[in-house]
């Protein structure tokens, strides 16, 4: 079976969960495409596929442009939505109640507004980087760093990672088991 894994990223921590997520995906013997829908030359057309999963990062409230526009325009593609997936990597989601929040403000509208609901879905926590080399601007660093540092967290480090790589393994496992489940 193939599934395709198509995300829109910002900063790169939803790329590094789609990576993730195709590699248990092929590890558990499905056959995946992981494609930056910013950067692919090609944009990936569904029907060659067995499954979708959609990924995307939220910059103040928003989801990426081309995960985004990527399910609106396929959204009738999605001949069985049970066999689409979407993930967030948004800082709301760094807690188990942040989760649900994530999911009812950033994923559960859009689901609804594309007649998708039947698509599974999760929320991940986000990665910062306050580093030189980032790629978060200047203005958007300083925001950012002030927002986490009155929630208590210490960015001393300049990288912060509140994704739990445990969840996301599950997620990405669930869905595997699921496809394979469809095919026997
Ligand atoms: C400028 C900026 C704005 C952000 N705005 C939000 C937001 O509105 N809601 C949220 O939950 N997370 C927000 N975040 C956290 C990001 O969603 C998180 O860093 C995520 O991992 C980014 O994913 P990406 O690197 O794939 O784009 C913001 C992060 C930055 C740097």
């Amino acid at each position: 079976m193939k599934v395709l894994i198509a995300y829109g990223t910002r900063y790169g921590s939803t790329e590094e969960i789609a990576a993730r997520i195709g590699q248990i995906l092929h590890d558990a013997g499905l056959t995946t495409d992981v494609v930056n829908l910013k950067t692919t030359k090609m944009k990936p057309d569904v029907a060659a596929y067995d499954g979708w999963i959609v990924g995307s990062g939220i910059q103040m409230g928003h989801w990426t442009k081309v995960a985004k526009s990527f399910l609106s325009k396929n959204k009738w593609k999605f001949t069985d939505s049970t066999k689409l997936a979407i993930f967030l990597s948004c800082g709301t989601a760094k807690t188990p109640e942040g989760r649900d929040k994530a999911k009812k403000d950033y994923i559960l509208p859009l689901l609804t507004s594309f007649g998708l609901q039947n698509a599974r879905y999760d929320a991940f926590g986000g990665f910062y980087d306050f580093t030189d080399s980032s790629r978060v601007g200047s203005f958007f660093k300083k925001i950012m760093k002030k927002a986490l540092e009155e929630d208590g967290v210490d960015v001393s480090a300049g990288k912060i990672d509140q994704r739990d790589w445990g969840q996301i393994e599950s997620f990405a496992k669930d869905y595997g088991n699921f496809l394979k489940e469809l095919q026997k």
